[in-house]
């Protein structure tokens, strides 16, 4: 058995984040998010896996390398633009051979990994297993109608769902989805659509079964759902300070201060993380916040949120809260006069002062 990492696509809606970093690449409890799919493969017991990229490919390489670091293999599939999830598996026919695979997408998260629909799929012996989530807002995914436990229906984001069953972006194939994804023609939004190769196995009476998980889930398509993704994963750290925290420093709840990360008379209430190279001094850093690595904050508060790596805060009087700090982003009080707020902020920021 094999599996296909999706890392392609564009990620405009995470956008400013995403035009100098995939969207897969964004740290969740200063990992990114695209590790958490490659661990809970491995432990799903696959070792060779096929990695589409896309116009991030440099980044996305450079992030994971030959797999060696998780004992696996990468094989980069470059995919010319984002034509669709079914296009992303033609290309990736040669790859996969006559092998049965895991197609998971990489801005997805499943805390419960994978491993058992691996067994599930391995043990009944399905053309396809695809995983179902109940959501709130179905329009925003692919949904599917049952009937009895089958699988009669699939439409990709639907204006009026007919259930609210979203597929999660992890589903198993054998070999006919490749007799799928030709046969099939490109969606209004000119993507060939892995919901569309599905529905012809189902129309053609190929065994199509569903599992609906009941477990946490996210496709960390928008900010919120990153912070949220973010608060999901620090629930699970244990604590641990490998750094240096001052003895007028408090720590209350579970905490992780990396390696040459410097706590400096500052209150941490966990869960959090502090990143390696970090300062944080004269400051409160409240529950759910993940500070990457080589970041500054000074004479601040700050709570929920996420920072990037090389970001700057200093002497800000208001407490930040649910945020998402790109890399390198300086956040600073003037004193200088006039009075004003200077921002230098990229495309679609968001600032709610
Ligand atoms: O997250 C679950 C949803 O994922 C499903 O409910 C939908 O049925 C499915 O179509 C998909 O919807 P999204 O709109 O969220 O897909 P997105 O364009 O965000 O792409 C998902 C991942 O696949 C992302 O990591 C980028 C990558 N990708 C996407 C396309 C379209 C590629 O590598 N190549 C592509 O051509």
């Amino acid at each position: 058995m094999k599996a296909l990492i999706l890392s392609g696509g564009t990620g405009s809606r995470l956008r400013p984040l995403t035009y100098t970093n995939a969207k897969q690449l964004i740290p969740v409890a200063n990992k990114p998010i695209l590790y958490y799919a490659i661990e809970a493969i491995k432990e799903a017991g696959i070792e060779e896996i096929g990695v589409i990229v896309g116009e991030t490919k440099d980044e996305v390489i450079s992030a994971l390398g030959d797999g060696s670091e998780w004992g696996v293999s990468f094989t980069y599939i470059p995919q010319e633009a984002p034509l669709g999830l079914a296009h992303a598996v033609k290309i990736a026919e040669d790859f996969i051979g006559q092998d049965d695979f895991l197609m998971f997408l990489g801005d997805n998260l499943v805390r419960q990994g994978v491993k058992s629909f691996v067994e599930q799929f391995q043990r009944e012996k399905p053309n396809s297993l695809i995983l179902l989530s109940r959501v709130d807002e179905p329009q925003r995914f692919g949904v599917a109608e049952l009937d009895g436990g089958r699988v009669i229906r699939l439409v990709e984001k639907p204006k009026n769902p007919p259930s609210d069953l979203a597929l999660v972006g992890v589903y198993l194939f054998d070999n006919h989805i490749f007799q799928a994804v030709h046969s099939i023609q490109p969606s209004w939004r000119n993507e060939l659509e892995i919901t569309d190769a599905i529905q012809y196995l189902v129309d053609q009476n190929f065994r199509v079964d569903a599992h609906i998980i009941d477990g946490w889930w996210k496709d960390t398509g928008k900010p919120e759902d990153v912070l949220e993704a973010n608060r999901m994963m620090l629930e699970q750290i244990d604590s641990r300070v490998d750094g240096y925290v001052c003895e007028h420093s408090q720590i209350i709840g579970r905490v992780v201060v990396e390696k040459g990360a410097k706590v400096i008379k500052s209150t941490l209430r966990g869960p959090l993380i502090i990143g390696s190279g970090s300062v944080v001094e004269d400051t409160y850093i409240g529950p759910f916040t993940a500070i990457s690595e080589n970041v500054e904050i000074k004479n601040s508060e700050i709570e929920n949120s996420i920072v990037l790596k090389e970001v700057k805060i200093s002497d800000i009087q208001c407490r930040i809260d649910f945020s998402l700090i790109g890399k390198g982003v300086k956040i600073q009080k003037q004193n200088n006069k006039p009075k004003a707020y200077n921002f230098v902020i990229g495309d679609n920021g968001q600032i709610d002062l």
